[in-house]
């Protein structure tokens, strides 16, 4: 029996594929197999969080996790938090309050976070239950107010987004209507009406009756000016 097995999981989107014995830890096979080094390891032992990646949207120290476990999983560590390379809310926020020092819990303290605020469905956390959710990431430097200071910045500013949106998506439609009302109403085109067409048969009975419409006196006028030139043609040959 082979002592590797094959993995495949998706990491933040992107589907992979890894042959690894099967008990390596998550956190090696991440930072080894994937290149996604942002995941640190701290104690390696479990207790500290630096490790933390998302496993199926739950937080999980990856140090803990064997390989076999992510088959099929969805893996999401903090690489995946920023979008198209911008980070992401909760990264701006960490920056703007210093909750980033060494560095070295910030990984698995953004992702803990970014999974408690999830959870959280638009609501602001209280200091508290922000402190309680991210009990298992240790951090040295910061004195964790500056985290949590972060953390609630960012639901707010998540909210305050997600409430524009919501504005936006009910003004749209009034927006729609206002402007059909403004808009002059667009011009039906009619089929001009038929030309009426000369009545040809009554035309001639008007000539051969000598009546005197306009249409009558300009046929005469050109069968005597026809008949003239043909006179004067006959004329000239005779001669
Ligand atoms: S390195 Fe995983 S919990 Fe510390
Ligand atoms: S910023 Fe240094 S351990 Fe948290």
């Amino acid at each position: 029996m082979s002592d590797r097995i094959t993995v495949t999981f998706r990491l933040n989107g992107s589907p992979r594929r890894v042959t690894v014995p099967p008990m390596k830890r998550l956190l090696d096979v991440l930072r080894e197999e994937c290149d996604a080094t942002g995941t640190k390891e701290g104690c390696g032992e479990g207790e500290c969080g630096a490790c933390t990646v998302l496993l199926d949207g739950r937080a999980v120290n990856s140090c803990l996790v064997p390989a076999a476990h992510a088959d099929g999983a969805a893996i999401v560590t903090v690489e995946g938090l920023a979008a198209r390379g911008r980070l992401s809310v909760l990264q701006e926020a960490f920056v703007e309050h210093g909750a980033a020092q060494c560095g070295m819990c910030t990984p698995g303290m953004l992702v803990t976070a970014a999974a408690l605020l999830d959870g959280a469905r638009g609501r602001v956390p209280s200091a508290d239950e922000i402190r309680e959710g991210l009990a298992g990431t240790l951090c040295r430097c910061t004195g964790y107010q500056k985290i949590v200071d972060a953390v609630r910045d960012a639901a707010r500013a998540t909210r305050r987004a997600a409430a524009r949106r919501a504005a936006t998506r009910r003004a749209a439609p009034k927006a729609a209507a206002k402007g059909a009302a403004k808009r002059p109403a667009r011009r039906v085109k009619r089929n001009p009406a038929p030309k009426a067409q000369p009545d040809y048969r009554r035309t001639a009975t008007k000539i051969r009756s000598g009546t005197k419409t306009r249409a009558a006196t300009k046929f005469r006028r050109a069968a005597r000016t026809r008949a003239a030139a043909k006179k004067q043609a006959s004329g000239k040959a005779r001669r």
